[in-house]
């Protein structure tokens, strides 16, 4: 009985050191709303296969697409109780936390994403990855996707074509007053819903960039894109301050790695996605592709530009300058 009692706490103290093991490796969830096929969907598998090449057993990421976890409502407290440990929200869905990542809505802020690449890569746009520090959370980088497209089921070539139309939007207050200064009807929805509210008439439009117009196939259900490139649609990767200290240090340089070069990746890839994807939604022949004049940009211009001056009190006109000196 002794021999065992012996073997059994041998037994036992072996499945112990295995839990030890197996909690040893931390298991790291990144959850998004969008297609793996976009900018940000490849650059969440680059950061996945980056991550685990480094960083070998110490570390599992799983990635979560589609929204398959959580909306971006939820993500940013779901990230905060450590149900998941990244996201990769657009820079349109911060609003409730901090009122400067406004910036990057303001229509017609940046002529390219040069542009926009400039500003994120300067002082002011690497300050802004810090502006939910005191809400438990850290930017890490940004990733593009591109510039919006207006879309509806009936063709938007003059500002007031717009007039009454009732626009899904993401959850941001600047865009909501965009398509207002456009007298249309702005309505904040989720992702993942607008495809049936396009579908069923619950909305007349949207506005988004081509890799989400074509890789949720709204371009099925829309009979006209007007090609505006009114806007941004970016996204920042955020962590949870609290779990990113107190990691190791290993660990937190190798993720860094990572993630910097999935920034890049992403980064890099996300022009020739979008011209690929924009191609494909022509070649569809679904809908009708209408381009805008310089003429024409210019009166979109005039009519939505005044939203710079509501949001440039809660923005600070230091950052908004920063971003249109990036032109
Ligand atoms: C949207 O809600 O339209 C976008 O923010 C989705 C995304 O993540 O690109």
């Amino acid at each position: 009985p002794i021999t065992k009692h012996i073997l059994a706490a041998g037994v036992a103290a072996a499945a112990l050191m295995g839990a030890n093991v197996a909690s040893a490796q931390e298991v790291i969830k990144f959850a998004h709303v969008v297609a793996p096929n976009t900018p940000k969907g490849q650059g969440a598998e680059y950061f996945k296969k980056r991550a685990e090449e480094i960083l070998g057993d110490k570390v599992k990421i799983e990635i979560y697409p589609n929204s398959q976890l959580f909306d971006d409502d939820k993500v940013l407290p779901a990230i905060l109780r450590g149900d998941v440990q990244f996201g990769a929200p657009s820079l349109a869905k911060f609003g409730k936390w901090t009122k400067k990542l406004q910036v990057y809505d303001l229509p017609f802020l940046f002529k390219d994403m040069d542009a926009v690449s400039c500003f994120q890569n300067g002082a002011k746009g690497q300050e802004l990855l810090n502006a939910m520090s005191g809400k438990g959370l850290t930017g890490v980088g940004y990733w593009h996707n591109g510039l919006k497209q207006l879309s509806a089921n009936k063709p938007l070539r003059l500002p007031e074509d717009a007039a009454g139309l009732k626009f899904r939007i993401q959850s941001s207050d600047v865009i909501a007053a965009q398509f207002e200064a456009i007298d249309a009807v702005p309505q904040k929805m989720a992702f993942s819903e607008t495809y049936s509210a396009l579908q069923t008439g619950v909305v007349d439009g949207q506005e988004n960039t081509w890799s989400n117009i074509y890789s949720k196939k709204f371009f099925e259900v829309q009979d006209y894109i007007t090609e505006s490139n009114h806007g941004l649609l970016d996204y920042m990767v955020v962590t949870s301050t609290k779990w990113w200290d107190g990691l190791d240090q290993e660990i937190r340089d190798g993720l860094t790695q990572a993630m910097n070069e999935a920034s890049e990746y992403a980064n890099g890839l996300s022009a020739d996605l979008t011209a690929e994807q924009r191609q494909a939604v022509i070649d569809s022949g679904e809908t009708e592709i209408l381009s805008v004049s310089p003429e024409d940009f210019a009166k979109w211009q005039t009519a939505m530009k005044p939203v710079w001056d509501e949001f440039a009190g809660d923005i600070g006109q230091d950052i908004i300058d920063a971003a249109a000196a990036c032109n």
